[in-house]
């Protein structure tokens, strides 16, 4: 606690707090959406009354996206979704807040700091769920789903009487999950019922937490309705695409110093992350080739002039592997002992269960190189070469995205905020959507065109603008949309 304000960051010195500060800035420049958000919503403050609690990496980016939740009027608290993609002097920004300073702190409590435990990192999520007078949040706005499910699973216990044992599951992770929620519902017995009771929505930013709100709705247990910020098309078709062509060559540059040209790649997935990733490593001269279980996205690679074979087929001859898939078990151990020696492993997909991390541990011994990089050698002597410990290598291993395609995710994030905000309130939201019902929900696509318009002025873009005549002979409106919600781009 300094000036009134708690929180946990690794280092609130006037140094961090300055660099951060710096880059947030600069940042801004770069995310002409967030800014444009601000000067058309400063005013009305459609957040005034909102407690928004954030489970998304706590980067330079973020940092300029909770600012402008703040000057929209909410009260935040927040967390990072990784426990290593803290960038420490964003933290101290923004407990600093934009008129504070490390010994006068005015911003928000945030909790994260690069290379939490595990016990560390839920005991920050339970935190940030945690506002003045025991409160929970309003609105949560989420990345792979942690903040939802931690939610979920307490209510889910409470109404079940008690939490299971830590000693119940193998999964470490979950271990953790399900210590903070017995701490909880001693304290607290009805804590989770509660704070699902508050909330009023959340939006979700990534392909993995999509996936569990979706099996959640399927299963009639949603306790909050949900906006899909992934797909929209000004998310998913840039920021996994494009972000991830920036950040996954730079994660592995930063790690490995290594040499991509003419080096053999394997990439698991075809997805809009693993496609990014493709270009990246061919931008760089390697030879790509793609494993996929989709003929869609298969036939798609081999279009793109990838080989498309299997893990097992491809394995011999690989010098980097990248897993991109949102599934589990890619790489298995059997694998990874019929790499070649000094194969790079890596992953991008949101949880660090593609590569059979906890195997890998009981078959080989680990030395580290250097933060986030580490040589495990198996017993024939021969080794391989893991980034980030298996978690996404772009966050880890390096900043992750930029800012200028986190500005299109992120104006997503903060009309989606907007939007439940004003449903919540009874006011007419921006898509006319009420949110009446515990389900998952696209923003329209006036909103995803509204993101990408946004974003053209930065890049000198100009658009031609269709005349009365050919908006009706296309049958569209003049000012958008311009194409049916199945239309895939
Ligand atoms: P996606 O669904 O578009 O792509 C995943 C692809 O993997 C699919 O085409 C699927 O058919 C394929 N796949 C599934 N199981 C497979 C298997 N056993 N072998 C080979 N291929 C398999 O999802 P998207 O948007 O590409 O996201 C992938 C992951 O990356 C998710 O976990 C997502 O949350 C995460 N993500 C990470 C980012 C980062 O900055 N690190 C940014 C955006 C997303």
């Amino acid at each position: 606690t300094r000036g009134g304000l708690t929180f946990k960051v690794a280092d609130l010195s006037e140094e961090s707090v300055r660099y951060g500060r710096t880059e947030i800035r600069l940042a801004e420049e770069e995310m002409p959406g967030l800014m444009a958000c601000r000067r058309e919503y400063g005013e009305s403050q459609p957040l005034k009354g909102q407690r928004i609690m954030g489970s998304l990496h706590m980067t330079i980016q973020t940092a300029v996206l909770i600012e402008t939740l703040v000057e929209l009027g909410a009260e935040v608290r927040w967390v990072s979704c990784n426990i290593f993609s803290t960038q420490d002097h964003a933290a101290a920004a923004v407990v600093a807040g934009p008129s504070g300073t490390a010994d006068k702190p005015k911003g928000v409590p945030v909790y994260a700091w690069k290379g939490e435990s595990l016990a560390d990192y839920w005991w920050c999520t339970e935190q940030a769920l945690r506002f003045e007078n025991g409160d929970g949040p309003t609105l949560i706005v989420d990345d792979g789903g942690d903040a939802t499910m931690l939610i979920h699973k307490g209510v889910e216990f409470e109404l079940a009487g008690s939490v299971p044992g830590p000693e119940t599951t193998d999964n470490v992770e979950f271990k953790e999950v399900l210590k903070t929620l017995a701490r909880v519902q001693q304290e607290t017995p009805d804590r989770w019922q509660k704070v699902a009771a508050a909330c009023k929505g959340v939006s979700e930013e990534t392909t993995t937490g999509i996936k569990a709100l979706n099996k959640l709705e399927k299963d009639g247990k949603l306790l909050f309705p949900a906006i899909n910020v992934n797909d929209s098309c000004t998310k998913s078709k840039f920021d996994n695409l494009y972000g991830c062509r920036h950040s996954l060559i730079d994660g592995l540059f930063r790690a490995t110093d290594v040499m991509v040209s003419g080096k053999v790649a394997i990439v698991c997935g075809y997805g809009d992350v693993g496609k990014g990733c493709c270009q990246s490593l061919r931008g760089q001269g390697a030879r790509v080739i793609v494993t996929e279980i989709d003929p869609i996205c298969a036939l798609q690679a081999a279009m793109e002039g990838y080989e498309v074979t299997t893990l097992e087929d491809a394995l011999p001859e690989a010098d980097i592997v990248i897993t991109t898939t949102g599934n589990y078990d890619i790489i298995r151990l059997e694998h990874m002992q019929a790499m070649k020696d000094k194969t790079i492993v890596g992953n991008i997909g949101h949880f660090d269960n593609e590569i059979q991390m906890a195997k890998l541990e009981k078959a080989a011994t680990r030395t580290n190189i250097k933060p986030q990089y580490d040589e495990w050698t198996f017993e024939d002597g021969h080794s391989i070469l893991i980034l980030a410990e298996g978690r996404l290598l772009n966050l880890g291993c390096a900043t992750g995205h930029p800012s200028f395609v986190m500005s299109a995710s992120f104006t997503n994030q903060t009309i989606a905020q907007i939007d439940l905000a004003l449903a919540a309130n009874g006011q007419d939201s921006l898509s006319g959507l009420t949110y009446a019902e515990n389900k998952v929900t696209l923003l329209p696509k006036i909103l995803d065109e509204k993101v990408a318009r946004l974003h053209l002025g930065k890049l000198g873009v100009k658009l031609t603008e269709l005349s009365e005549d050919q908006a009706d002979y296309i049958a569209v409106e003049k000012d958008g949309p311009y194409k049916p919600s199945h239309y895939r781009y």
